[in-house]
């Protein structure tokens, strides 16, 4: 594992979706997940071999609404006083990176055949996807999983307080992972996400936004094995949007 040279500071920092050097953020958005999916095969639910193929338009797709990617860079030196965030997402090494996509509608949100729980009143409640978790390895174990995770749950109550309002509102923020990665899951129990079903690979990527990547044909024996199994777990947490607090 590299060594991470001297005192760092880590920043949270969502990706702008209008700006004039969007271009070259979305392509450090493509170099930075697919550098992730080279040293991690097994992280993600894509694959480098066919990540590396999409067109940049589907990686600049990827960061427009309903997405709001937030990136974790990390600085050696204070940023300069008439440093933007932009100018930092522009300079500084990316070490992190989660999407929280949202709200979403019941309609799609909800997967009937997967045992998620039914809101008592969905009307009060905005819903919210958390996807492509990710740390760099040389950064691990400091606690930027978390941080993230508190930082897509944080959006999540901001932008329902700009949606709807506070008062009453909450906020239901799902994920799907791989249920084989115990301590992942105990991490996100230990942050207050509870069990809420069971996922299919194509439940995935239309959660994740990827739809369009899901092959026309998918009723092989094969190809059902891969993307109509139930083998992701959900989990789920619902947070009060009327405060800041986590
Ligand atoms: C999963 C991942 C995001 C964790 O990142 P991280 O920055 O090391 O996580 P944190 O430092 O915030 O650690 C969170 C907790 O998990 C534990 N943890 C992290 N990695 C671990 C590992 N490999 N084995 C056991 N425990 C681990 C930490 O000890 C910590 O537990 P604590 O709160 O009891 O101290 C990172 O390993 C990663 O990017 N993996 C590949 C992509 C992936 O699997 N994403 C998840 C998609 S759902």
């Amino acid at each position: 594992m590299a060594e991470v040279p001297g005192p760092v500071t880590y920043t949270i920092l969502p990706i702008p979706t209008t700006s004039p050097r969007l271009s070259n953020l979305v392509a450090k958005f493509r170099d930075t997940k697919l550098a992730a999916l080279e040293a991690e095969p097994t992280g993600f639910a894509v694959k480098h071999a066919e990540e590396v193929l999409h067109p940049i338009s589907l990686w600049q797709q990827r960061l427009a609404a309903p997405s709001t990617a937030l990136i974790c860079v990390s600085t050696s030196n204070p940023p300069g006083p008439s440093d933007s965030d932009e100018d930092m997402l522009m300079k500084e090494d990316w070490v992190g990176m989660a999407t929280l996509r949202g709200s979403l509608p019941y309609s799609t949100f909800h997967l009937p055949e997967s045992g998620q729980p039914i809101p008592d009143d969905p009307d009060r409640e905005t819903r919210w996807h958390l996807c492509n978790l990710y740390t760099s390895q040389a950064h691990r174990g400091r606690g930027l999983a978390k941080k993230l995770v508190n930082a897509i749950l944080a959006s999540a109550r901001g932008q329902t307080r700009r949606l709807e309002g506070g008062q009453g509102m909450k906020a239901r923020v799902r994920l799907f992972c791989d249920p084989s990665k115990t301590f992942l899951v105990n991490m996100y129990k230990g942050m207050g996400f509870e069990d809420a079903g069971m996922c299919t690979l194509r439940e995935a990527f239309v959660a994740n936004g990827d739809e369009e990547l899901i092959p026309a044909d998918t009723g092989s024996t094969e190809a059902m094995w891969k993307w109509e199994r139930r083998y992701g777990l959900a989990m789920e947490r619902v947070v009060d949007a009327g405060t800041e607090a986590d």
